[in-house]
């Protein structure tokens, strides 16, 4: 069975001849030649609503008095590959199956060059963080329209060659919030009942039974820094376990639960019996706690960070658990982190302070997995594997990284004869006028558009149309000067 693509052309130089719909019989074959997709599972088109299937598709049930939704259709009967390299997910390997694209899957990672061979066959790419997705690979891309990061960074991909192309980057930077708001619950137990000194005894023969210095967690308060994803989820687990909370962010942010938010960062250093850590990596958080938060802090109290390695100066922790004024520490990142797994590779030579950190009671050290577990490996999968299926779909761009985000409400069933236009284009003066010029005297029913940096890309649904018109909207579209890549969905 044949699994149709989108059509689309990326203006030149990017568009090599013969592809998309560089010709109107390639339009005319496939507007004559309406295919039978397979069924595909619903995603949401960022319309809010489910889309239904059509052209000979099942459609999904809507409710009584609501307008069911159409998925779009490309106009040729290429069929939509994606490559999926670094053995994501098999959840997000099922979902685009289902969607009726066609998967290549593979486990490792692939060098520049192989990728430079084998990439012009693909609409689509997803990958983890070891495969790099460099500006030479993305002059090979011919056909690719979006890159799926199965993780939570895009440092591995040349954002800007990237959108210079019009290709989307999509990733899950929050899909392991949970994760981490769970670490931090495990080690506010830890802490407060020295439970990691205690096992390590253990583990060597020796018997300490201690009450002394160990206590519940329940009535004391939780000092959040940065009340975001993780901070908030954190809030709610905390209460549930009979902590008050107060946090600090720059934002003033609606509380959970009882939690209070503090008017500066003092006035909570000095009420937490805990303090933890879940802000970004910005130049105003570099070093956001150092000796003199420390000594703010309640004498006794514990600290907690599991963000990132630049937030704390890990030297002056270390003298404030040796001084005894903090009570104990749990970290999960460094200034510095080893590039791969194995014995000897945290010591000294990385951290300087290594050594005399590791030697201080009721220390908590891990090798960054807060957000490592299956559970987040599997959101990411699901969360990637969506903005692919909807961007592929419905041309929505919400969650890109290197793209302006664009959506519309979704084309109802009712409205046959709409088609959605895609289209990337320099951010320059007149570019929109142009494309005003060619659509101006359709029926233009909703339309957005927004630009990032040097990048805009506009959504606009048309209704009414013939497939002359069609031919004609597609065409002069393409020769727009400011055109990068236009698609069109019907
Ligand atoms: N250890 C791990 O494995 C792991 C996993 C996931 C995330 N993280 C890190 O955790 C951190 C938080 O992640 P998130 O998803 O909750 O981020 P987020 O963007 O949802 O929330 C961050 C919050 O910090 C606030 N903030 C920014 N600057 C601030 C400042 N100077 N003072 C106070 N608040 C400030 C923001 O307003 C926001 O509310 C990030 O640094 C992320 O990289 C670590």
């Amino acid at each position: 069975m044949t699994v149709p693509s989108q059509s689309f052309t990326r203006a030149e130089p990017v568009s090599p001849p013969g592809k998309g719909f560089s010709s109107f019989a390639t339009i005319q074959n496939a507007l004559n030649d309406p295919y039978v997709a397979p069924a595909r599972v619903p995603i949401d088109g960022g319309g809010g609503a489910q889309p239904s299937h059509s052209h000979g598709r099942q459609r999904s049930q809507s409710l009584p008095g609501t307008q069911a939704p159409r998925v779009l259709q490309p106009f040729d009967r290429e069929e939509i590959r994606i490559l999926l390299l670094e053995n994501v997910s098999q959840g997000a390997v099922s979902m685009l199956r289902e969607q009726g694209f066609q998967v290549d899957f593979h486990t490792g990672s692939w060098s520049e060059d192989e990728l430079v061979e084998k990439i012009g066959e693909y609409h689509a790419i997803g990958i983890r963080s070891k495969t790099h997705l460099s500006r030479r690979v993305f002059e090979a891309a011919r056909k690719l329209l979006v890159v799926g990061c199965f993780c939570i960074g895009t440092n591995q991909v040349d954002l800007k060659a990237a959108g210079e192309r019009g290709i989307a980057v999509f990733n899950s930077p929050f899909a392991n919030s949970r994760s981490v708001a769970e670490l931090v619950i495990g080690e506010l137990v830890c802490l407060s009942r020295q439970l990691a000194d205690r096992a390590s005894e253990m583990r060597s023969g020796t018997w300490n039974k201690v009450s002394k210095g160990c206590y519940e967690l329940r009535g004391k308060l939780l000092g959040i820094i940065g009340y975001g994803h993780i901070g908030s989820q954190l809030s709610v687990l905390a209460e549930s376990m009979g902590m008050r909370v107060i946090y600090y962010d720059v934002l003033p942010l609606m509380p959970l639960g009882s939690a209070h938010q503090a008017e500066t960062l003092e006035e909570l250093l000095n009420q937490a019996d805990f303090v933890t850590l879940h802000v970004p990596e910005l130049p105003e958080t570099r070093g956001m706690i150092g000796a003199k938060e420390l000594a703010q802090m309640k004498k006794g109290s514990y600290l907690i960070n599991n963000s990132r390695g630049s937030v704390v100066d890990l030297e002056a922790l270390t003298d404030a658990l040796a001084s005894k004024h903090i009570a104990g520490c749990a970290v999960d990142v460094y200034p510095r982190e080893p590039a791969k797994n194995g014995e000897n590779a945290f010591t000294n030579e990385l951290n300087p302070w290594t050594s005399r950190l590791q030697s201080q009671p009721n220390v908590i050290m891990t090798p960054h997995i807060g957000g490592s577990t299956e559970e987040a490996q599997s959101m990411i999968g699901i969360e990637v594997g969506n903005a692919l299926c909807r961007y592929l779909n419905f041309g929505s761009s919400i969650g890109a990284v290197n793209f302006p985000e664009v959506t519309l409400r979704h084309i109802t069933e009712s409205e046959a004869r709409a088609i959605r236009i895609c289209y990337v284009h320099h951010n320059q003066p007149g570019a929109l006028l142009a494309v005003n010029e060619i659509i101006g005297s359709h029926n233009v029913d909703k339309q957005s558009t927004d630009s990032l940096k040097d990048i805009a890309y506009l959504l606009a649904d048309i209704s009414d149309v013939s497939e002359n018109d069609i031919r004609d909207i597609y065409t002069r579209l393409s020769k727009t000067p400011a055109c990068i890549l236009t698609r069109l969905l019907s």
